[in-house]
């Protein structure tokens, strides 16, 4: 039996008011930020993920769909969604804009993952990019958006995390103390963390095994060696973070698993997994455009994983609206009936009234079994008689009440 690929799931209807509600709820947000919304190619030139990603990271090291196509190209599955953002940006001379242009996307995501709850090979992100400014207020914006989203979703257990990872100034000698610190431990160190140290040093802060931790809690902390313009964009951020009331806190050890980043990093985690499983993250990326060959651009921003948001939801017993679905069923007896109730059916979902139509030669009695199967609110009932007397019998599913009705005051009933 086929099955679908490892690391993918299908979306059954059943799921589909949880994505719907999402993407409402991520809609909405948009428009009062002011995003609008941009959908890229879900596959791009590798070069750019490795560029952009960075090469020293899991995702471009480990994690992409990387492939030839048929002209001897080579190709990736986009593993996030703020290069693409970008490469657009410089691509349609968004520079000409008036700035910071603000866009959002809601896309699929593509990494070679291990599998796990929330963790998936193809999933999905709500992400939103604010490109070509680099005032904190633009920081402090993005970060209360995606708060708020949260809120409006109606998910509570949640914390937001802040860190400033500094610049292309002063990151070199924060880096050449953390190396330094590490030094000391290396034979304790776990033999990722051994490679870290050389490849991708910020990233030995994010280590989640249990050995490193001490090392990781007690390391120096970017914050403490800031340039004078870093602190000061960091001291603003967490002023107006603080205006705002959000309930955030400075974490050390939270730098992000791509390389772009430069000053502002974020990140909004469940309280009960935290980084483990992170519901969306962000922060600043004032290099990239310039990485990716446009003119040097400051740019802010975050996604957000659905399934993740999903999971969330459901642990938090939050309800969402269903899907709209057809109310009414519609039952006919003998050939006239049917032709009658064929031209019916036509004529309500063109009034906008969903239906349900009756198939096959089923009796009455097994019609209505269906129509109360498929929790209809309404049973519509046409047999040679109605049909000759130009009526229907309406039937209350709920309330077990009938009536007769002339067919042409149908619509107006079912909508009144
Ligand atoms: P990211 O942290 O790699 O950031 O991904 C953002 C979110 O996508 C995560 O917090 C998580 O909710 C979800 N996610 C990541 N990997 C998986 C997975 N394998 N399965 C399910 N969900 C996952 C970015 O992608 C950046 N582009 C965010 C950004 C936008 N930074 C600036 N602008």
């Amino acid at each position: 039996m086929y099955q679908a690929p490892r690391g993918t799931a299908d979306i059954l209807p059943q799921e589909q008011a949880y994505w719907r509600y999402i993407e409402e709820k991520a809609s909405a947000i948009c428009s009062l930020y002011g995003y609008e919304r941009i959908d890229t190619p879900t596959f791009e030139s590798t070069r750019l993920f490795a560029r952009g990603i960075g090469d020293g990271t899991d995702i471009v090291q480990k994690e992409m769909y990387s492939f030839k196509d048929k002209g001897d190209n080579d190709i990736t599955l986009r593993p996030e969604g703020t290069a693409s953002v970008c490469r657009a940006y410089i691509e349609h001379g968004m520079a000409n804009l008036p700035q910071p242009v603000k866009l959002f996307y809601l896309t699929s995501i593509y990494r070679y993952e291990r599998p796990q709850a929330g963790r998936l090979r193809e999933f999905h992100q709500f992400g939103y990019e604010a490109i070509g400014d680099a005032d904190p207020v633009i920081d402090a914006e993005v970060i209360e958006m995606a708060w708020r989203f949260y809120q409006a979703l109606g998910l509570k257990k949640i914390s937001l995390i802040i860190n400033s990872i500094g610049c292309s100034d002063c990151r070199p000698n924060y880096l050449d103390n953390l190396r330094k610190y590490y030094d000391k431990y290396v034979e304790q160190l776990c033999k990722d963390c051994r490679t870290r140290k050389e490849r991708n040093t910020l990233r030995l802060l994010d280590c989640k095994q249990l050995t490193c931790q001490k090392f990781v809690d007690n390391a120096p902390k970017s914050e403490h060696f800031l340039c004078a313009a870093c602190a000061g964009h960091f001291n603003l951020l967490k002023k107006y973070l603080d205006r705002m009331e959000l309930p955030y806190t400075v974490d050390h050890k939270l730098v992000r698993g791509l390389d772009y980043y430069t000053r502002t990093v974020f990140e909004i985690q469940p309280e009960i997994e935290g980084s483990q499983n992170t519901l969306g993250g962000g922060g600043r990326y004032d290099n990239l455009i310039a990485e990716l060959e446009g003119k040097p651009t400051p740019a802010t921003g975050f996604a957000a994983g659905t399934e993740r948001i999903i999971l969330n939801l459901k642990r938090e017993g939050i309800e969402v609206p269903p899907v709209k679905k057809p109310s009414v069923f519609l039952a006919s007896m003998g050939e006239n009936a049917r032709e009658a109730a064929i031209k019916l059916a036509s004529d309500l979902r063109q009034a906008g009234i969903g239906v349900i139509q009756s198939t096959g030669a089923k009796s009455l009695k097994a019609q209505l079994r269906q129509a109360n199967n498929l929790d209809m609110q309404f049973a519509i009932i046409i047999g040679d008689e109605e049909v000759a007397a130009g009526t229907v019998v309406l039937k209350d599913m709920k309330g077990n009440r009938q009536e007769t009705l002339p067919t042409d005051s149908l619509a107006d009933r079912l909508t009144g």
